[in-house]
């Protein structure tokens, strides 16, 4: 990620912070519209699983200026999510939600530059995550 789309990330994230719970909502809502297969995997409480989901974004997203530092920790992720039962091509569909759901909570200022650095953000981890996967 180049260092404007870093500050960009956290700019936007920073919007997001104090409506999370409800951008948590809206994600798993499209999630389970788009594939309702993905709904089974989660056992757990969808509003407490949203909440570890901000929240992990969050460090990551703090973490964005030393990502080598934290890529550990998002392999251990993308290990643990092979054992939920999550396939590489769920990181698409969940991937696309992201976007839609960032775009729904930002508003205007989802702007193209703003996409395309989450994006990139999405990217890195969906693909260190589904690495680290196939050596569980
Ligand atoms: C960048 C991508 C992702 C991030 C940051 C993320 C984050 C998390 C976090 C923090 C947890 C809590 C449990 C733990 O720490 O192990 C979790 C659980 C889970 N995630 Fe993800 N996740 C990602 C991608 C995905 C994808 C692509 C799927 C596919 C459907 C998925 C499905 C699940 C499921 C099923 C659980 C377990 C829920 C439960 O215990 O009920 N995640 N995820």
């Amino acid at each position: 990620m180049t260092p404007r789309q870093i500050i960009l990330v956290q700019e936007s994230f920073e919007a997001i912070v104090p409506i999370a719970d409800e951008a948590a909502k809206m994600f798993y809502t499209r999630l389970f519209e788009l594939d309702p297969s993905l709904r089974p995997l989660f056992t757990s409480d969808i509003k407490e699983q949203g909440k570890k989901l901000m929240a992990t974004i969050q460090i990551l997203v703090l973490s964005l200026k030393n990502l080598d530092r934290v890529i550990p920790v998002v392999e251990d992720l993308g290990r643990r999510h092979v054992t939920y039962g999550v396939k590489d091509e769920d990181y698409d569909t969940v991937g696309e939600v992201l976007l839609w759901t960032l775009n729904k909570g930002l508003g205007e200022s989802f702007t193209e530059e703003v996409e395309a650095a989450w994006a990139e953000l999405y990217l890195v981890l969906s693909m260190t995550m589904k690495h680290a996967a196939v050596h569980v």
